[in-house]
């Protein structure tokens, strides 16, 4: 009996430790340990916590970008923006979870380039970098990992890994304010999307840093999110200028023509992109010249840009195999291919350092002034799997969050160690990417999606553009050109239609109107990008950022329906169609179809660009279709500085006469910025700003930072 027992208690010891883990398992607590998290101020306004080991690869361990310490300092300092007590954060099962409270009316934006929304309370994300597919579900060119609340704080996620954020989209028993249950067949207020006021991050990772940035409003912590990632980049001054990508397999004298044809359109020009067809090989690619299309490429870059013309090439990084710089980079690439070439692990100092020589050997020393970095966020059947490894040790998880900022990085490297500014493109992005010269761009073709994302990308630390490619009529023609225009790079993506600017001739006059007004909005337009690089503010951003905005649109009670809502859905109004460039100017473009729009304007008296006329104040105004105009609408008090209608920055030189608009009746201050427009001697102070004012109908310029650049002559002002 007594052997009995003794036996029954050690079996009874032995089924609590083999069976216990599976228990805990089974009832979701295993391993689950809270986390104490500690928040450290780092810089005013800025908040960092690591949680357990935190892995030494993030975000920004690839992008160039230097904390902005002293312009972060500058902004004041700031209490911690959210009620500490109300975060909770555990580990389980290797993964890290974090809770923050949401308040009754708070709105959350950001979270990547989304194409449709750009309220994101009641949604629900895994950001994962990707070609977007058509839906706002953390998928995108941009899935970074940066929200902004309306109660003035931000939060970064840094991690290179796909993270879960659920805003306010479930609903936890151990809620503070927990929903209460309605029934749908009796309440008429019942909801589809019971309150929650969670606001939670799944990070897939033992331990993980997190960042919470403050403001006064939602602009401030942008900004310190921007700073905090580098600051903003200025673009060269020629990048700023238009850029009509050819047709793929373009020859050396299919560029001759294309720039002597828009010499004689007269049409802006000031870059030309080749597609796939220069290299000797694509898809994967060689990055040695074709001979036959370019026999000689040195020649034709230099003969171009000694007239203004810049060449900027397509790739996409995934080598030729037994190209050369196949075998320069080869030991350090991936176990798995893209296009059947070899994926470079670009966070190898010797397999970037191998890619770097290459480009700079063959293309950058020879003249070309940028690339067009395709390919680079997936569409997943076209990327490595999760499973890839890489000889850094790095998973394929965190290298496909981060390859668009790797390679994007390692071709600004070239230039910036040629003190030579560049300005390109790139299809995706990730925090960090503020610092990097490049526009992200897209297949996904939909006018509206376009300008929302356009919308959004001030959210998130990164250029986009509305590129037009073709249309299917001239009123599409002319709406995408307006758009493209007042975006950070105006351009043309002909790599597949070969269309021209003019080939929808009906609608030319004002598709070149629009193309010239963005010339003569040069000098504000280089002013603009001098503050995203100084306070990090994004040059082209939703106007919820404007301090007078206030929420006027609410949300829209819909019914239950069977087939189209069968939740009963109630839609909330979000502005997803217009947008500030500056500060100064709110742009509410018209998309083909439209016959009216509705405009809202955020508090202050707001005026019509083109004329002056009163447009309202702080209401919402509904504006007519005229097909010549892409609706624009200034601040009361502005400034406008324009130079001339120059095709080509080359004629944006030294005593460039301006025509200084003021519009409304307030004091009107102006910050106008200049620099040699090529190199990056303006992170060194190499940079001059003066002060426009005009007050009293009268204007005055005043020196605040002294350079020798300058290009600017007469200014004649002009009461609008
Ligand atoms: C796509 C890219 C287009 C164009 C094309 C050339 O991936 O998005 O802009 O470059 O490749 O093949």
């Amino acid at each position: 009996m007594k052997t009995n027992t003794k036996f029954t208690t050690a079996k009874l010891l032995l089924c609590i430790f083999t069976f216990l883990p599976l228990w805990n398992i089974v009832i979701g607590q295993n391993d689950k340990k809270e986390n104490h998290v500690v928040w450290n101020e780092i810089l005013n306004g800025v908040w960092k916590t690591k949680i357990n080991n935190v892995p030494s690869f993030n975000l920004l361990s690839i992008s160039n970008g230097k904390i902005r310490t002293n312009a972060i300092n500058d902004m004041g300092e700031a209490k911690f923006p959210i009620d500490k007590s109300e975060i909770h954060s555990f580990t389980r099962n290797g993964k890290t979870f974090i809770r923050f409270p949401l308040a009754k009316g708070e709105e959350i934006y950001g979270l990547g380039l989304n194409f449709h929304h750009v309220k994101e309370r009641g949604r629900i994300f895994r950001l994962h970098m990707d070609h977007y597919g058509g839906t706002d579900n953390g998928r995108t060119h941009a899935p970074v990992p940066f929200l902004v609340s309306s109660e003035g704080y931000g939060i970064f996620i840094n991690a290179a890994r796909y993270i879960d954020v659920n805003v306010g989209a479930a609903v936890s028993k151990d809620s503070k304010h927990p929903a209460i249950p309605k029934d749908r067949n009796t309440a008429s207020d019942w909801t589809v999307m019971p309150y929650s006021d969670n606001l939670e991050f799944t990070i897939p990772e033992e331990g993980v840093e997190v960042i919470v940035f403050s403001g006064k409003n939602m602009m401030e912590v942008v900004q310190r999110f921007n700073l905090y990632c580098g600051g903003g980049v200025i673009p060269a001054k020629w990048g700023l200028g238009f850029m009509q990508r050819l047709k793929t397999l373009a020859t050396e004298d299919d560029v001759k023509q294309e720039v002597k044809q828009f010499k004689e359109n007269h049409f802006p020009l000031n870059m030309v992109g080749l597609e796939p067809g220069w290299h000797s090989k694509a898809y994967p690619c060689s990055f040695e010249w074709d001979k036959t299309r370019f026999p000689n490429p040195a020649e034709l870059s230099k003969e171009l840009k000694k007239d203004g013309y810049y060449l900027n090439l397509w790739f996409n990084p995934y080598l030729w195999p037994g190209s050369a710089i196949d075998k320069a980079v080869e030991p350090f690439v991936g176990d798995y291919t893209v296009w059947c070439g070899n994926v470079p692990d670009f966070t190898i100092p010797k397999a970037r350092e191998a890619f770097k020589n290459f480009i700079k050997k063959h293309q950058v020393d020879i003249g070309i002034s940028g690339f067009k970095a395709d390919e680079v966020d997936g569409y997943d059947e076209w990327l490595w799997p999760d499973m890839a490894t890489f000889p850094s040790g790095k998973s394929g998880e965190q290298m496909r969050q981060t390859f668009p900022n790797q390679v994007a990085s390692a071709v600004d490297e070239v230039y910036r160690e040629k003190n030579e500014r560049t300005y390109g493109l790139v299809r995706g992005g990730q925090a960090g990417g503020v610092n990097l010269p490049f526009v992200i761009y897209s297949d996904y073709y939909s006018h509206r999606g376009f300008i929302t994302a356009l919308v959004n990308s001030g959210f998130c630390g990164v250029l986009w553009t509305p590129e037009a490619r073709n249309s299917e009529t001239a009123e599409e023609w002319v709406r995408r050109i307006q758009t493209a225009c007042f975006s950070p790079m105006a351009m043309i993506n002909a790599w597949q239609s070969g269309t021209k600017p003019w080939d929808f001739k009906e609608v030319y006059p004002y598709v070149q109107d629009v193309a010239f007004l963005r010339m003569r909005l040069l000098p504000y337009i280089y002013s603009t990008f001098s503050e995203y690089y100084f306070k990090g503010t994004p040059p082209f951003r939703a106007v919820n950022l404007e301090p007078s905005f206030t929420d006027q649109i609410g949300v829209i009670k819909t019914k239950l329906d069977d087939t189209k809502n069968p939740y009963k859905k109630d839609i909330v109004k979000d502005i997803t169609d217009q947008y500030m460039m500056g500060n100064h100017i709110l742009v509410a473009p018209f998309f083909a179809g439209d016959t009216t729009r509705q405009v809202v304007l955020p508090k202050g008296n707001w005026y019509d660009f083109y004329t002056g006329e009163y447009a309202g104040n702080g209401e919402i105004i509904t504006i007519k279709a005229t097909l010549d105009k892409i609706p624009l609408f200034v601040k009361d008090g502005s400034l406008i500085p324009m130079m001339p209608p120059v095709e080509n920055t080359r004629d944006w030189k030294k005593n460039t006469p301006l025509e200084v608009r003021h519009y409304g009746t307030a004091e009107g201050v102006f910050y106008l910025y200049d620099d040699d427009g090529t190199s990056y001697d303006y992170e060194k102070g190499d940079y001059t700003i003066k002060e426009l004012r005009y007050k009293k109908n009268k204007g005055s310029v005043k020196t605040i930072k002294k350079s020798p650049y300058w290009t600017y002559g007469k200014i004649t002002w002009k009461q609008m």
